[in-house]
């Protein structure tokens, strides 16, 4: 399976996916480019280390969304993914690729959806809200992407303790370490074995061959 990761910032993930490749831990599975919407985002300092191609365009080097909207489309046409999935992105995915890519298209969001996502809630504004509400329990969803924001089908969620004292920092590293890091390589490996099925709306798990 040919993916495209796209990403924003540290990459984390994307070296959580490039290392679960190199382990054995993703099967079937081939990085065929990295897409980034900003030029100092060390998440590229690891695409290159990893000798994955990579592309950067931002919106702020277009006249309007809608020719950045083309010019990304354009690019991840280009890596020919049969999945993308976005790590730590924060640009908005235009419905012509939602469209293009349904049902193939997947998200890591650090709360477990539904709770603290949607519009504004991204990065450590997830965490500052969920201490705000005084939740016990935190964690981190895997979902395909549709046309809202975080509102598709959820593929894998992982539960995490919010500790006595906690910072949004804090947490925000335990859920990457703990959430984020171990169910996005499992979920491509599922979706790469064919064990990925959408029905109503919901995601439909099938066991191990
Ligand atoms: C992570 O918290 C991720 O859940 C969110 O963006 C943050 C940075 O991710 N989507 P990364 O280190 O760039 O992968």
């Amino acid at each position: 399976m040919r993916i495209v990761v796209c990403v924003s910032g540290g990459g984390t993930n994307l070296q959580a996916i490039i290392d679960a490749i190199d382990k054995g831990e993703i099967r079937n599975t081939e990085i065929t480019g990295v897409f980034c919407n900003n030029k100092g985002a060390y998440a590229l300092e690891r695409a290159h280390k990893a000798g994955i191609e990579t592309a950067c365009l931002s919106p702020k080097d277009f006249e309007d969304r809608e020719s950045f909207n083309k010019g990304f489309l354009k690019t991840v046409d280009k890596f020919n993914p049969d999945l993308i999935v976005l790590a730590g992105f924060l640009v908005n995915i235009p419905a012509t690729m939602v469209d293009r890519y349904k049902g193939r298209i997947i998200n890591i969001h650090p709360s477990l959806i539904p709770s603290f996502c949607g519009v504004g809630y991204y990065g450590l504004k997830v965490h500052e809200a969920a201490l705000k509400r005084g939740v016990k329990v935190s964690g981190a969803t895997v979902h395909f992407v549709d046309a809202g924001t975080d509102t598709g089908p959820i593929i894998l969620q992982k539960a995490v303790e919010v500790l006595q004292g906690d910072t949004p920092e804090v947490l925000q590293k335990r859920i990457m370490e703990q959430a984020e890091w171990v169910i996005l390589p499992k979920a491509i490996d599922m979706i790469a074995a064919g064990r990925v099925k959408i029905a109503d709306g919901k995601v439909i798990i099938s066991e191990e061959q």
